[in-house]
């Protein structure tokens, strides 16, 4: 009852917060079981991402979906609706440049994660079927939650992202990478059946086998195509432990080499391969030393300033190797002889031993290190791209002069040495099919500049300043004709766009054509702009007068309008936001009049 209430009261603040744009109507008449919420922290949140880098308009009003249904319901309102709105897939707000926002001044937001919390009716829990090894999930559902369940079965998924606190849309909306790709592919490629609302509001299940079309535009599509309800993904028998390695490099064609080696193994048996391939560079030793003390080395204690030898730069190549206690025996002579093959500087093993949830949840430890320090809600300009293995040498020469790196200022990028500057990680294995875009090559890199920005007074870790470097980087790229793609792309124009896409854009369009006709979902992305018709007149709406005057008061702290209706009247009435003080005449179409009186009193 109390959740009724709730809901009821929600709409009706929804009606007169919204009504100028969006035919209210529309939203009462939804009725969904979770929960429609104009709450000023569910806006706020909504209208904030990771990146920090901007604030978003805030979305009108945030569902927070207790079903497929629910979306569907709402889209469908979205997509018949004669005044429109956008809808807004929102995970767990991870993007960086604003991709889950509304682009848009009327845009609702789905709030896919994270909605389990209060009462009334959920999203699903996790469905593992042991014996066909795969586990269903919420769109939702983040992936530690997902290894948590799987786990309960001694399954696991097999491809992962380096952290995992983000969730099963928003990751298989873009790849989802990490050092297992070479071996799985990325998470897009671990997926048997989806289940999708379309941009048109229907729920459709789709796999390679049905609905194919849909099913490989939604992989790595942006979120351009449907909101992800159910994902069924692909689990293996969980490795109990894990051997994790670093070594260290001076010579950056020999790091590369060995990495392109190991990645070659794929097809090997297990025991005759890594099972994680990734990498980092070391610009100072701030950060080599606060792994080493988790990390132990076998042979003597090595001096890492006697190793640097060009210009400062150490490279870290990072490399795993899951095991069974029952197997514990030949693990060492496993890794023994897969290091053999490689070429690192002599004796700069580091090693240690963990769990495997562990392993896979190593970020989230330096995320609380950082928030208990107040580092983690910072802006993050971080810049993603896929190189192809042919131009690795050149991007890392023309990175690192924009960088500064020198040889006589080796220490000149001191980015606080938080999450790896750069972490190199290199795969093969695409499902060209799917939305997602890598170089032509089939060997590639994904060189991940993670940088955050402080406001210490200090130029060189200004958002400014960081946000101009990432700008020269992709000038080089341009320039020095390497081509590469961005990954968590964001552009601001529609011919970069285009150019992302190359020789997919026309089927990409065409998906969008047929999927999501209005274009109204992920608006964020920028990709598209919404077709409905109040985004070509935003701002001014002609409203058909029935009976009722309303008084507009601009609130705090959203600076939105709050409506309440008082006596009738009948004017014809043309309304502009931005031209409002404090007093205007509205009418609702007489089914609403009911709704509104129920608030005034
Ligand atoms: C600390 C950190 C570490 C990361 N590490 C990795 C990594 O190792 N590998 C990697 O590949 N990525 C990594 N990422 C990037 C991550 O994959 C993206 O941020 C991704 O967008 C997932 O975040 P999210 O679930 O919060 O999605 P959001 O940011 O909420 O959404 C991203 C996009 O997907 C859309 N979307 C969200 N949910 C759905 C859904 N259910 N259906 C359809 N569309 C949806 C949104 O509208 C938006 O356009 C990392 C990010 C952070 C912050
Ligand atoms: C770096 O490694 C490459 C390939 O392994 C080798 O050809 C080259 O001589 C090395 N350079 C230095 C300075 O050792």
């Amino acid at each position: 009852m109390a959740t009724k209430l709730l809901l009821t009261f929600s709409i009706c603040r929804l009606i007169v917060t919204v009504g100028l744009t969006l035919d209210p109507s529309e939203l009462v008449l939804l009725g969904v079981d979770g929960q429609l919420s104009v709450d000023p922290t569910d806006v706020e949140t909504a209208s904030l991402d990771f990146g920090r880098l901007t604030r978003a308009t805030p979305p009108l009003a945030v569902l927070h979906p207790a079903s497929a249904q629910d979306i569907s319901q709402l889209i469908k309102a979205a997509y018949r609706s004669d005044f429109g709105f956008t809808v807004s897939a929102r995970g767990h707000g991870h993007s960086i440049s604003g991709q889950a926002q509304p682009q848009t001044e009327n845009g609702v937001v789905v709030q896919m994660s994270g909605s389990r919390r209060g009462s009334g009716r959920k999203p699903p829990q996790p469905r593992v079927w042991p014996r066909e090894r795969y586990v269903d999930v919420w769109g939702g559902e983040l992936w530690i939650d997902v290894l948590r369940s799987s786990l309960e079965y001694g399954l696991a998924p097999k491809s992962w992202t380096d952290y995992l606190y983000l969730s099963v849309g928003g990751t298989l909306s873009n790849a989802g990478i990490s050092g297992q790709a070479f071996n799985h592919g990325p998470q897009i490629s671990n997926v048997h059946e989806l289940d999708v609302v379309t941009g048109i509001g229907e729920l459709l299940t789709c796999s390679e086998e049905q609905n194919s079309e849909l099913f490989h535009a939604v992989l790595g599509g942006l979120g351009q195509f449907g909101i992800i309800t159910r994902a069924r993904i692909s689990l293996e028998p969980a490795p109990q432990r894990v051997r994790w390695i670093r070594v260290l490099y001076s010579n950056f064609s020999a790091f590369t080499r060995d990495q392109v080696y190991l990645i070659s193994l794929h097809a090997e048996p297990g025991s005759q391969k890594f099972d994680y391939v990734e990498g980092f560079v070391i610009v100072d030793e701030g950060l080599i030393n606060n792994w080493r003390s988790s990390f132990f080395s076998p042979s003597n204690p090595v001096k890492i300033s006697s190793l640097k030898s060009n210009g400062g730069v150490l490279y870290c190549l990072e490399i795993t190797k899951n095991y069974h206690e029952s197997t514990a025996s030949t693990i060492d002579k496993e890794v023994e002889s897969l290091l053999k093959k490689l070429d690192f500087i002599p004796a700069t093993v580091f090693t240690t031993d963990l769990l495997y949830v562990d392993f896979l949840d190593r970020v989230h430890k330096a995320e609380l290190k950082l928030r208990s320090k107040g580092l983690w809600e910072v802006p993050h300009p971080w810049l993603n791209l896929l190189v192809p293995r042919s131009k690795i040498a050149d991007f890392e020469k023309g990175v690192f002069k924009v960088l500064g790196i020198t040889i006589s200022h080796p220490q000149f990028i001191v980015n606080q040495g938080r999450i790896p500057k750069r972490s190199v990680i290199y795969f093969i294995r695409w499902d060209h099919r799917s939305s997602a875009v890598t170089p032509d090559e089939d060997v590639f890199y994904l060189v991940a500049l993670l940088r955050s920005a402080l406001d210490n007074g200090e130029e060189i870790h200004s958002l400014e300043y960081l946000t101009n470097q990432n700008r020269e980087i992709l000038r080089f790229c341009d320039d020095a004709r390497i081509n590469v793609k961005q990954y968590l792309p964001h552009y601001a124009t529609h011919e970069e766009w285009m150019n992302h896409f190359g020789n997919k854009w026309d089927w990409f369009y065409q998906m969008k054509m047929k999927f999501d006709p209005s274009h109204i979902l992920a608006s964020g992305q920028q990709i598209f702009t919404p077709t409905f018709p109040s985004s070509l007149k935003m701002g001014t709406c002609d409203v058909i007068l029935i009976g009722m005057e309303v008084l507009v008061t601009p609130t705090a702290p959203t600076d939105r309008l709050v409506l309440l209706g008082t006596a009738a009247s009948l004017l014809p009435f043309s309304f502009r936001p931005d031209a409002l003080d404090s007093k205007a005449f509205v009418a609702f179409p007489t089914a609403h009049l009911q709704a509104q009186a129920g608030l005034a009193t």
